[in-house]
């Protein structure tokens, strides 16, 4: 496996690796590594030549007051981790190679991120667009993989690729969770051992939703008291950002059940702020 830290030798690594025709699978992530992030690469492993993962904490995808100084690094066993999964070239760019200088263009996606995480996070999707367009044009993959744990974000990256014709392909993953449901985070190790396990309240929510949708497709809003009352009871020290049941491609809300949807929700811990969701076909069934 190699290691690259500027654009210059990613560009030869992989133009390189093409010479031979071999295709290019990319899974970007900020690090802190874990079984969710390592599915992507084995999902690229088995669908592309030669893979890549690029490890950076992107600040501009976080507000000021948001966690950009204490978000988890642990290069060295990450390395170790992309390694073992069989990574071929890892990207650790510095944030002067990403960003030499105050940049004045940026890619801003509309409607799709004004839901959802958009709402309290106005800024956040415009830094994650931004330097995912950066790293297509640096990486130049053929395919790139995205965890549907951070859904609207699949969708966002999905429809610009779309809109500024991107040549590459998004393939979306399964959310990865723990024994107990919790979805894998790289925040999920900063969670008090109280909240930690508060934490599964979020999984339980969705799973008692899904089985209320798919037996009596009860009304969204109904779902959503239920899911709201049973957070409160049982994560006590979480405080809800949103729960939303919507369309999955537009992202807008929806009010009946009987239909293909997604319920997504946001909780916010003292120590971490955390996601998850759920996608439901037209019968309720877990897609
Ligand atoms: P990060 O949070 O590190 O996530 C990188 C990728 O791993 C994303 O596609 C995310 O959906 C996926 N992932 C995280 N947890 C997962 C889980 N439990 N199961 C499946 N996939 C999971 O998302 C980002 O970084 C950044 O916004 C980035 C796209 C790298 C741009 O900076």
């Amino acid at each position: 496996m190699k290691t690259a830290q500027t654009i210059a030798e990613v560009r030869q690594i992989v133009s390189d690796a093409r010479t031979d025709g071999a295709t290019v699978g990319f899974a970007p992530t900020m690090g802190g590594l874990h079984e969710g992030h390592l599915s992507l690469i084995d999902a690229a492993r088995g669908e592309c030549d030669f893979v890549v993962v690029s490890i950076f904490v992107n600040p501009t995808q976080f507000a000021p007051g948001e966690d950009l100084s204490t978000y988890p690094r642990s290069i060295e066993t990450d390395l170790a981790a992309c390694e073992a999964r069989g990574a071929d070239l890892v990207f650790i760019p510095s944030v002067e190679t990403m960003y030499p200088r105050q940049a004045v263009t940026s890619v801003t996606v509309s409607q799709l991120t004004e839901t959802l995480c958009g709402r309290n996070r106005p800024t956040h999707f415009g830094g994650v667009c931004t330097v995912v367009a950066k790293l297509f044009n640096i990486v130049l993959p053929d395919k790139a993989f995205f965890g549907r744990k951070d859904y609207q974000q699949l969708v966002i990256v999905a429809r610009m690729v779309e809109d500024l014709d991107i040549p590459v392909e998004i393939v979306p993953c399964a959310i990865i969770r723990e024994t107990d449901g919790l979805a894998m985070s790289t925040r999920n190790q900063r969670l008090s051992p109280v909240n930690r396990s508060q934490a599964v309240a979020l999984h339980e929510a969705l799973q008692s939703a899904g089985d209320q949708i798919r037996e009596f497709h009860r009304p969204a809003r109904d779902i959503i008291t239920a899911m709201q009352e049973y957070i409160q009871a049982n994560a006590p020290n979480g405080e809800i950002d949103y729960i939303q049941i919507i369309d999955p491609q537009t992202l807008q809300d929806v009010e009946t059940t009987d239909r293909s949807l997604l319920i997504a929700l946001a909780v916010k811990f003292p120590e971490a702020r955390l996601i998850d969701n759920m996608l439901l076909d037209s019968a309720g069934q877990p897609q």
